[in-house]
Order: C-alpha cells, then structure tokens, then sequence
C-alpha cells in the first residue's frame, strides 16, 4: 500500500484530477441510489391504483421522469468521469514513466551492466499499466462503493434492523477472506513477474541481434528459451488461479449463505404484512446493489496487489542510487502541457536558443589536460588496472598498447566518469573528475567507441548528436573531414536517410566514419580515439586517418589503435601489462627495447605462423 501512496505522491500535480473523478464518482452514486426510492413510490402507487378506483396517470408520468432525470445525470456524471478518468490515466502512465527513464538515464553505466534492456523495459510497462488501472478503478469504484454501502446500511437498518447487522459482517468478512487470499497469490505473482522479465529481456536481445541468431541458426533455441519462460508462467498461474478461485469458492459461498438469510426475511416480512410491496422491491434493488460492492472489494483488493508488486519493482529500481553529480540532476516530472520539443516521430527539433550550454571546462596552458595519478580499478573481485600514473599534456598524442581485455577501454570508462577508481585519482583539466560535474567531464572529452554505437534516425541526426542544431554546413564539414560525405552524399536521400536499429543499414566502416564525424563535431578539447578505425580498409582508414590527425592537430588526444602505423605517428606511447604500465616513451625509444611495442615491431616485421599469430592477440596488424 505504501508504495500505491509513494506513487501518488510522484504525481502530485494530478490531485484535482484525482479529486474531479473521486467528486464525480460519488455523484453517479448517489444518483444510482434514487432508482430504486423511485421504484418503490411507483410500486406503491400502482398498488394502490389496481386495488382502488381507476388510473391516475399523472403521478406515474411525474415519478418516470424522476427516473429519466436521474439516469440522465447519471449518464452524463458517468462521461464526465470517463472523460477525468481516461485523461488521468494517461497523465499518470507519462509523469511515472518519465520518472523512470529520468531515474535509468540518470543511474551508473555499473547498473546497466547487470541489467538486460528489454527487463528494465518489461518492468516498466507492467508496473506503470498496473498501478494506472488500479487508481484509474480505485477513483472510480472506491468512494462510490463506500457511499453505497453506507446508505444501503442506512436504509436497510431504518426498515429492519437485523437486516443491517446482517449486511454488516458481509463486508469485513469479504475483505479479510480476501486478504488471506491474496498474500500467496502475491508471492506467486512476483515468481511470474520475474519470468516474464527474463522472457522480454532476452527477446529484445535476440531481436535487437537478429542477424547473430540468424547466423548461427539458434532462431529455434531462442524460442524454445522463450517458451520456457512462458512455460512456467502458466504453471504458476494454475497454482496462483487454482488457489485464488478456491477461496473465492469459500469467500462467495458465505456470502450467498448471508443473502440467502437476508432475502428470507425480507419475503416472509413482506408476506407478513410489515412490509410494502413497495417495500420489498426497493429492498430487493438495494440487495443487488449491495452485492456489487462486495465483488468490487475484491476485485479492488485484486487490482491493489497486482499495484503494489508492480509498484515495488518500480520503486527498486527509483531507490538505486543516481550517478554521483548526474549530468541529468534529479528527477523531474515533465511538464505535458509545454509544446513538445520533437517532431511528431520523435525526431529531435534542436531548440538551440534554450538549449542549456554546458558550462565548459577552463583548461590552462600548462596544467595536463588529463592525468591518471595511482589509479586502481577492478569491475568486480580482479583488478582490471593497477596503479596507472600518467600525465597528457595538453596537445599531446598518447597511445596505448596492451593485448585484448588489457584494460584500455576501461581506461576511456574512468577518464568518462563512468566508473570510478577504486583507489586513486583521475583528473581532467587539473580538477579531480570525482569532484567535477559529470556533464562538464563529458562535455570535455569526444570519443569515438570501440562499437559505433549509432541511434535509428537519420544520418543528420546522429553526426550532430553531441551538437543538435548544428548548421548543416558545419555537419557537412564533419562529415567531409571524416570522409564519410562521399558515400553519404550517394545515398538516396543524404543527409536525411535513416539508418535503422544502431545504424544496420550501413556497413561497418560507413558507421565508423559517422561515428567520428559526430566526434569531429562535438569539438571538445580531449579526444578518444577508441579503435576508431578498426573496421575501415587501408584505403579509407588512410583517409579517415587524415581527417582524424586534422582533429587531433589542436588537442590533446589518447589512441588505442589496431595499426602500428597510426600509433607510430603519436607523442608517446604507453603500454599495459597486467593491469600496470609496463612502458612510457616515444615511439622510437619504445622500438629500442625489448618491451610490448618493440616485440610487436619485430613481429610485424617477421613472417612464421607462430609470429602471426602471437600478434593476433595483440589485436595488430601493420
Ligand atoms: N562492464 C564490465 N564488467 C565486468 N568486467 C568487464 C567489463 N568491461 C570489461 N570488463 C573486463 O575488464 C577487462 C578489460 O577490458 P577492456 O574492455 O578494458 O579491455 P581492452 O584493453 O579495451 O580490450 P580490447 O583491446 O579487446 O578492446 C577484461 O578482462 C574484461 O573482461
Ligand atoms: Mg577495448
């Protein structure tokens, strides 16, 4: 329950909406309840007209169009309601789900390595639809319910009082029979919600990858994987539905028990004399009113633990701690009256007149530009990096060697503020990164990725990602200098044509080029090349390899490079071994001993399998 209230409070600003549907609902109640008053003056009155002398029309008519009015309001509350309810629902399913994707863009890269994408995506639509439609249902049938029952109480105790007592324990016991119920149906419903996670994590993986399960013909493997899931889902529902239907069996069959006694009483009353025909039919309507309460006790208590196990995955996920200063702040509710900011698909419309600069990063002339100073760190248990000092100056080019899994991504992931060290500092322009805001870090350093991780959309967008409303002259040069306009401009629709799921329609290379031109335009002081041509021939590469040296000209730059003949063209050159520096020096004093980067020159320069081969772990060629 706490959780269904902790929800309300993230939506505040909808309590007069929430108030409007609460006020409504109890309107259509109250006029719900004149029906059956109507009924009773109208038996009554034909009553006594059959038993007496001819018909009086008019007091017939006058009591039909006190129905008609009543079930006009009744209607028309009921729309009006709908109208609240609907618009509600929807307000509440966008202010949660912004929280949560605020909350998620806001959460540490170490949080999304645990998690699969399509879970966190599964968990949010389950939680958000639950909790909506258990308020949307609750707003709409609880005070209602409650003034329902209180009048028929009333009604019933003013014509005879053990009717009311015996209405009275219907309810409380309903509940509490209900309550029992759910507790283990809650627990076999967090066990299905936990499968059908795993079930949509690794569905929007295989077809997000489809070409891998294509590939290696597991198409079958995957479903069979999918299945499984579902496969269990079901088992648990037939214990969850068997043992839910049970009680219900026990919870109705007392119920009816009770009814039974209740229209006992009223029949023999009204054939006794003690009651009037009149009577006896408003009692009877009021009965069948009554009913639909105890049903939507249930149904409420139902909806309310499907809701707080939605809630709870929710909120586990709202409590993670944020990235310590989050580029993206707290989080917010969004404002959904403002004109929206994209286009109607979404496509980003830069506005770049409100568009917040990032304060930039002051970088002095002589302080280096970043420097790692006794850096350890380790993902999980092994360290990863181990004591790493080092210093770029600014301007300077730095590469780093080390074999495959040696740690110089994990190098780049610090120097984001992606990770933090485990022991010792990291700075960027002389300031410590841990004490930085995470937006000025970023804002300082461009990278171009090991995978170049495009976004669907068009070509436009993704090379002025870290620069929307970039002029298309601008974005035409990056992509000139990072020689992609070619290809791009012998594509049908250029600039504009959209390059699907993380950019499938483009070749390897086609994407690396895109990639660095959106590097190139983000013109920040630091860059990263991580293997930023490793997918280009020779050919290309030696062009992009052109437009990279333009980039690097003014800057301070670090290159993980696959080709000896782009790390020898560097500053310095640092290689890893183990997890610690093994070598700093030039290129040329690095070819002079018997460190990684001269064996690598020397194998290079040798021709036997072994050799090769030993350089393949390496990860280089010439
Ligand atoms: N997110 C992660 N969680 C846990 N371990 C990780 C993670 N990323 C990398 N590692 C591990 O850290 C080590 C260093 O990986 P890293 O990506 O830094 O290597 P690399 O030098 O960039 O390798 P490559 O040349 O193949 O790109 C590897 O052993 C890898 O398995
Ligand atoms: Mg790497």
């Amino acid at each position: 329950m706490e959780s269904i209230l902790r929800a309300l409070r993230e939506a505040r600003e909808l309590t007069p909406r929430y108030i409007g549907i609460v006020v409504t609902s109890v309107l259509i109640a109250a006029t719900a309840l004149l029906t059956p008053y109507l009924t009773k003056l109208a038996t009554d009155e034909v009553v006594a007209q059959v038993g007496g002398a001819g018909t009086r029309v008019a007091p017939l008519v006058w009591i039909a169009v006190g129905l008609l009015a009543v079930e006009l309001a009744n209607t028309l509350l009921s729309n009006m309601g709908g109208y609240l309810g609907d618009t509600m629902s929807m307000r509440l399913r966008a202010i949660l789900s912004s929280r949560y994707y605020n909350k998620l863009l806001g959460l540490p890269q170490r949080y999304f390595d645990t998690q699969l994408t399509g879970t966190i995506i599964n968990r949010l639509h389950r939680s958000i639809i639950e909790l909506t439609q258990f308020l949307a249902s609750f707003s709409n049938n609880f005070f209602p319910t409650l003034i329902t029952v209180v009048a028929v109480l009333i009604i019933a105790g003013f014509y005879y009082w053990p009717l009311a007592v015996l209405l009275f324990i219907v309810y409380p016991l309903f509940t509490w029979l209900t309550m029992l119920t759910s507790r283990r149906w809650q627990r076999l419903e967090g066990e299905k919600n936990v499968q059908l996670d795993l079930a949509g994590g690794r569905f929007a993986e295989a077809i997000g990858q489809i070409r891998v399960v294509k590939s290696f013909v597991r198409e079958r493997d995957e479903l069979t994987r999918f299945d499984d899931h579902y496969r269990r889902t079901v088992a648990t529902t037939h214990e969850q539905s068997r043992w839910w239907h049970l009680m219900d069996l026990a919870r109705r069959g007392s119920i009816n028990v009770i009814f039974f006694a209740i229209y006992v009483i009223i029949f023999l009353r009204t054939a006794g004399g003690e009651f009037t025909l009149g009577d006896m039919v408003m009692l009877l309507q009021l009965m069948a009113m009554a009913r639909t309460p105890v049903m939507m006790m249930s149904y409420l208590v139902d909806a309310s633990q499907h809701a707080i196990a939605g809630t709870r995955s929710y909120f586990e996920v709202m409590d993670e701690l944020p990235e310590p200063r989050a580029a993206i702040g707290e989080v917010r509710s969004p404002d959904l009256d403002a004109e929206p900011a994209t286009g109607p698909t979404g496509a980003f419309v830069a506005d770049v007149a409100s568009a917040r600069p990032i304060a930039a990063l002051a970088f002095s002339g002589s302080t280096p530009a970043f420097e790692f100073d006794h850096v350890s760190f380790g993902y999980g248990d092994h360290d990863v990096l181990r004591d790493i000092t080092f210093a770029a100056a600014p301007g300077e080019r730095i590469a780093l060697v080390s074999e495959s899994g040696g740690g110089k991504t994990t190098l780049v992931n610090l120097l984001l503020g992606l990770y933090e060290p485990d022991a010792g500092t990291v700075r960027v322009g002389g300031v410590d990164v841990a004490a930085l805001p995470l937006e000025q870090v970023r804002g300082a350093v461009g990278v171009v990725f090991q995978d170049a991780s495009l976004f669907s959309g068009t070509i436009a967008e993704n090379i002025t990602y870290g620069r929307p409303g970039a002029s298309h002259d601008v974005m035409i040069e990056a992509a000139r200098r990072a020689n992609a306009h070619d290809f791009i401009a012998r594509l049908a629709d250029s600039y504009d044509a959209e390059i699907g799921e993380r950019g499938i329609k483009l070749s390897g290379g086609q994407k690396q080029r895109i990639a660095v031109a959106r590097a190139m335009l983000k013109d920040a002081p630091i860059l990263v090349l991580d293997e930023a041509t490793s997918s280009l021939d020779s050919r290309s590469e030696r062009l992009v390899q052109a437009g990279l040296e333009e980039l690097m000209a003014d800057r301070t730059s670090l290159v993980i490079a696959h080709r000896l003949s782009t790390i020898s063209a560097v500053d310095r050159i640092i290689t890893l071994r183990d997890g610690r520096i093994d070598e700093v020096g030039s290129p040329d004093e690095l070819a002079a001993t018997d460190g990684i980067y001269a064996e690598l020159l020397a194998l290079q320069a040798s021709n036997t399998k072994r050799d090769r081969k030993r350089l393949q772990r390496y990860d280089i060629t010439g």
